[in-house]
């Protein structure tokens, strides 16, 4: 990772301990993302890869995956994609059950948004588990997709996340 990205992240992104639940420590960018410079340099960064990659759609997982996900889609001139939480989306949706550190939850996305073969970054803020971007990326694949990366931020490597995603190329900002 880029060593001045990855200070960014390191120096900014808060540990709240005990939230949302007792012995959960929360990874909070709050911080980052009200830093005019840090933030307009991960988004350049985040921006980069997807270029590099040749995306021509950036997906973002809700709610912090879109706000990394779309103005870096507008500096790589690719399109934006949301991946939401269950119940959100209109119309005909793809939808993946998972579980968290902390309860479960549901992914959707819309499939007829994405064009067949097209080449897709997803981005999220953390990575902990890997539940959340194991649903999304199977979504982005049964979608008809060609995932070419999952990018986070930050990545909780004592959870293991990264084993759950496959062959999907997984790069970050940070690790922890
Ligand atoms: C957080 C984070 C990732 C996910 C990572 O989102 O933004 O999407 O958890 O966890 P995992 O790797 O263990 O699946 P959260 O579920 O808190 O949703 P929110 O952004 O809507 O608050």
């Amino acid at each position: 990772p880029d060593g001045h990205i990855a200070e960014l992240v390191t120096r900014l992104v808060r540990d709240v301990p005990d939230w949302p639940t007792p012995g959960v420590v929360f990874k909070d960018i709050s911080p980052l993302l009200a830093d005019a410079a840090a933030f307009a340099a991960v988004v350049t960064d985040v921006a980069r890869r997807a270029r590099e990659a040749g995306a021509t759609l950036v997906a973002g997982i809700e709610a912090r995956g879109f706000v990394l996900a779309a103005p870096a889609a507008v500096a790589a001139g690719a399109g934006f994609l949301p991946v939401r939480k269950a119940g959100k989306l209109p119309g005909r949706t793809l939808r993946r059950d998972y579980a968290l550190e902390y309860g479960t939850a549901s992914v959707e996305l819309q499939p007829e948004v994405v064009r067949p073969g097209q080449r897709v970054l997803l981005v999220d803020d953390v990575l902990a588990t890997g539940g959340t971007a194991q649903a999304a990326c199977e979504l982005l694949t049964e979608a008809g997709a060609q995932l070419v990366g999952l990018h986070v931020l930050l990545e909780l490597s004592f959870l293991g996340g990264r084993g759950r995603l496959g062959v999907v190329p997984v790069t970050t900002s940070a690790v922890a």
